[in-house]
Formats: C-alpha cells, structure tokens, sequence
C-alpha cells in the first residue's frame, strides 16, 4: 500500500518545513522517509529492532542527515525527549500513543495519523483489535486533549467475477491471515458467494488543545 495523498496532502499543508517530527511505529520509515526532505528534523521510533535497522539503512542510501531511528517501545515510552512539534502515525494507532502524543506536544500542534479502520477486511469477519471507527478515535483524541480537524474513512472495495480472483485479490495476506483464522472464513465468505474485499483506513488530523 503506497502512502495515501489526501494524508501527504494534509501534512503538507501543516507548512511542516521548519518542523520537528516524530513519527510513530516507523517501521522500515516508509512515511519518515517521505517526511526528511520536507522537514527540519525527524525522528522515526518502532519496537522492530529489523525494521529500524533497515530504516537506517535506507536514510543512509538517500543521504539524508536530518533522521534518525530508535528502537522504542512507543506505548510505553513518553515522547517529550524528542521535543516534536508534530507527531504522525501510520498504521501505527492506539489510545496509548494519542496520550503520549496529547503529553508530548504543546497547544496548536498537530497529530496526524492513518489508523485502520473497522471494514478493513471486514470480508474475513474479524475486526483487528488495533481498529478504530470514526466516533471511538474522535473520542480518544478529546479524551487526551486534542481537538479533531479531519476524521475521514478512505475506503477501497474491490470486486471479482470468481473464487479464483478472490484469491488471487488477497495474495500477501494468506500467511498472516493463517495464523489468525481469517484466512479460513475469507475462503467461506468467497465460497458462500461474496466477491468484494475491502481496505478502510481512517486519515486523522487533530490539534492538540
Ligand atoms: C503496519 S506497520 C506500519 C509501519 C509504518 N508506519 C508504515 O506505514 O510503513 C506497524 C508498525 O508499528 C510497530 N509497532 C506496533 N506496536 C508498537 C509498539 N508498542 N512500539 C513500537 N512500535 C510498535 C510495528 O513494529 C510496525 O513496524
């Protein structure tokens, strides 16, 4: 999945050039990545001692010198150390990280997230536990002292004639989707006649109050 541009557009238009970020469960930096050349600094954080690794790796390639990446546990640890004036998470949400964020950022900062939303892979009859719909992030985000600005549900059904392109659809999925069970009740949902699957991700922009 590529980054979504009505997200990149919305960070954009923060005027994020002289900023300090940090972004959230960087992973491998897919969004810090995007976000070094536009920004003044950046830092990307992630529990995956690999994906950090391969990070650098990847900043390094680019010679980029206003990044870096630590291996933190980013439910645990607070975010005031890196002093950011905006916080970002991709794909990476939860009511931990919006009150780390909420501790971390002063009145007028932003936060701004793409969470999964609740029909993500509604065809496999299991909503992930990291899943919000669009009234639990706006409570979340309140709660920790954030007033929402943009809480929008981009959402991408595709549609197929057979099984076949079923599962052709969910190549890539199949060895995460064996481990918990939904592989088994997409192949149900496709053999009981249904031919859609559906990726739905909240984009999320708020401003700490
Ligand atoms: C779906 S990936 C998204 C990675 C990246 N933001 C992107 O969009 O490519 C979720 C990431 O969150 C990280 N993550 C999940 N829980 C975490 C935690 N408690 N502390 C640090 N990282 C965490 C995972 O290690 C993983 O890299």
């Amino acid at each position: 999945m590529s980054l979504s541009p009505r997200f990149l557009a919305l960070l954009a238009a923060e005027g994020i050039e002289a900023l300090r970020v940090l972004d959230v469960g960087c992973g491998t930096g897919r969004l810090t990545l995007w976000l070094a050349p536009r920004v003044k600094h950046v830092v990307g954080v992630d529990r995956d001692s690999a994906a950090i690794q391969e990070a650098r790796r990847l900043a390094s390639a680019m010679r980029l010198s206003n990044v870096e990446f630590h291996e933190v546990d980013v439910e645990r640890e607070e975010y005031g150390r890196w002093q950011p004036d905006l916080v970002t998470a991709h794909l990476c949400v939860s009511d931990a990280i919006i009150e780390r964020a909420g501790r971390a950022l002063a009145p007028g900062q932003c936060l701004a997230m793409v969470a999964i939303h609740v029909e993500q892979w509604k065809e496999t009859g299991r909503v992930s536990r990291f899943a919000y719909d669009e009234a639990r992030i706006e409570g979340a985000l309140r709660i920790h002292g954030f007033a929402p600005e943009v809480i929008e549900v981009e959402r991408e059904v595709t549609r197929f004639a057979s099984v076949e392109e079923g599962l052709a659809a969910a190549v890539g999925l199949e060895d995460r989707w064996r481990v918990d069970g939904r592989w088994f009740r997409y192949i149900a949902f496709l053999e009981e006649g249904g031919r859609t699957l559906t990726r739905a991700h909240l984009i999320v922009k708020a401003r700490r109050s």
